[in-house]
């Protein structure tokens, strides 16, 4: 049996008793207003900010509020099972960490990537793990406890360093590889197109790269002696414009389940299961990608159809236990989150993710208590209503 999430609440009011009140914001709105003022101008754009006029970014959250979930009473729902099976893993509740690259630079100490480890291993959530680090894969991976992690791969031009990138991450004990399908190219993003910052541009987060043999062995001099040609070369073997016909190749690199990360059609899906992957994940980059798209959530039961039995994670505006339960009832296997932990971290580094994340859960876990859900089988889209 699982650990039941909603005695976080318990410690709070026990705590409240002895006069110590919590730190950390409860409710979405004021962690995002309070990471707001902890964090540096352009990091705060980078992050908060999405394409266009942020209009998919804040549809992606407005749909959770069109699905209602039904009530049922004198279930019993005393203790519940949160814990879920993935890809032969068995992990403690449906949460994960989506992978943020420049996750590093929320941190008060630059060292954002490896703080996240630390929560996943405090917690129980994995940590998608982003190509685009301060900190390389292997010293990330060496944080993450007991606590299973997975390797986000932005696919190199350059085969060969794509191929080093996944046997890195098999070597370093990562279970998964996550190969995100929407940004081979950057949307068009205003806040940081007016203050003219792309952080990577500026030399932050490509100590994957940096620390690689491949992409060194492509440098005429090592990045520490000229930093600034290591960045072209990365702007020159970034973004891959992969098509299904590389798909083939991308299985043959490892054993590891493969996950395509931004798939929202189901015709992507049937391409993506008769290409032999092992999980998909229902994702629009939170809206950060390309503006004008529907909701994540709304592409959702679509996937799951598709899917017909493959694992499908999911994320892009979750914000709240009821978010979770929802995506879960619409046939989520695992829930993402990006900014709130993003947040979180800006606020108090490993704690405030790892406040972030059991709030989360402990929302969940009372809601499904309170509505006569316990387990996650109980939770179906007859769970749903539209409102
Ligand atoms: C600052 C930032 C950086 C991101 N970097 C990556 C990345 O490196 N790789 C990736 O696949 N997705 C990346 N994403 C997208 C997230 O994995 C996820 O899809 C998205 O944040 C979910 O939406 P949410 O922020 O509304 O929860 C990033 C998101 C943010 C906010």
């Amino acid at each position: 049996m699982s650990p039941q999430f909603g005695d976080y609440q318990y410690e709070i009011y026990l705590n409240g008793l002895a006069g110590v009140l919590p730190t950390m914001p409860m409710a979405f709105a004021e962690l995002e207003a309070r990471a707001a003022s902890a964090l540096a101008p352009s990091v705060l754009s980078y992050v908060a900010g999405g394409a266009g006029d942020e209009s998919t970014q804040r549809a992606n959250a407005a749909a959770f509020g069109r699905w209602g979930l039904v009530p049922r009473m004198m279930v019993g729902a005393t203790r519940r099972d949160l814990s879920v099976d993935l890809f032969g893993l068995r992990l403690p509740s449906p949460l994960f960490m989506a992978p943020v690259g420049v996750i590093g630079l929320c941190a008060q100490d630059g060292h954002g990537d490896l703080a996240t480890a630390r929560a996943a291993a405090r917690t129980g959530v994995p940590m998608v793990a982003s190509t685009l680090s301060v900190d390389p894969l292997e010293q990330v991976a060496a944080e993450f406890g007991d606590t299973p992690g997975f390797f986000q791969l932005y696919t190199p031009t350059d085969r060969d360093l794509a191929a080093s990138l996944v046997h890195r991450a098999e070597a370093a004990g990562y279970k998964a590889i996550v190969v995100t399908l929407d940004t081979w190219v950057t949307g068009w993003r205003p806040r940081d197109l007016a203050a003219g910052n792309f952080p990577q541009l500026r030399g932050h987060c490509l100590a994957n790269y940096t620390s690689d043999p491949v992409f060194r062995a492509r440098l005429a001099k090592s990045p520490e002696e000229d930093p600034q040609a290591a960045v072209m070369e990365w702007v020159g073997v970034f973004g891959n414009p992969l098509t299904w016909d590389d798909l083939p190749w991308l299985r043959s690199l490892t054993d590891l389940p493969i996950v395509l990360k931004g798939i929202c059609h189901p015709e992507d899906v049937r391409r993506a299961r008769d290409g032999g992957v092992d999980g998909i994940y229902c994702s629009n980059h939170g809206g950060r990608q390309a503006n004008g798209g529907l909701p994540a959530l709304d592409a959702l039961p679509g996937v799951v159809e598709a899917a017909d039995g493959l694992p499908v994670l999911f994320d892009s505006g979750v914000r709240s236990g009821s978010d979770v339960v929802k995506a879960l009832a619409l046939g989520a296997t695992a829930v993402g989150i990006g900014r709130p932990y993003a947040y979180g971290l800006a606020l108090e580094g490993t704690a405030g993710i790892v406040h972030v994340l059991r709030a989360l859960l402990a929302e969940s876990d009372l809601i499904m208590a309170v509505d006569g859900y316990p387990t996650l089988a109980d939770l179906t889209r007859e769970s749903l209503v539209r409102v």
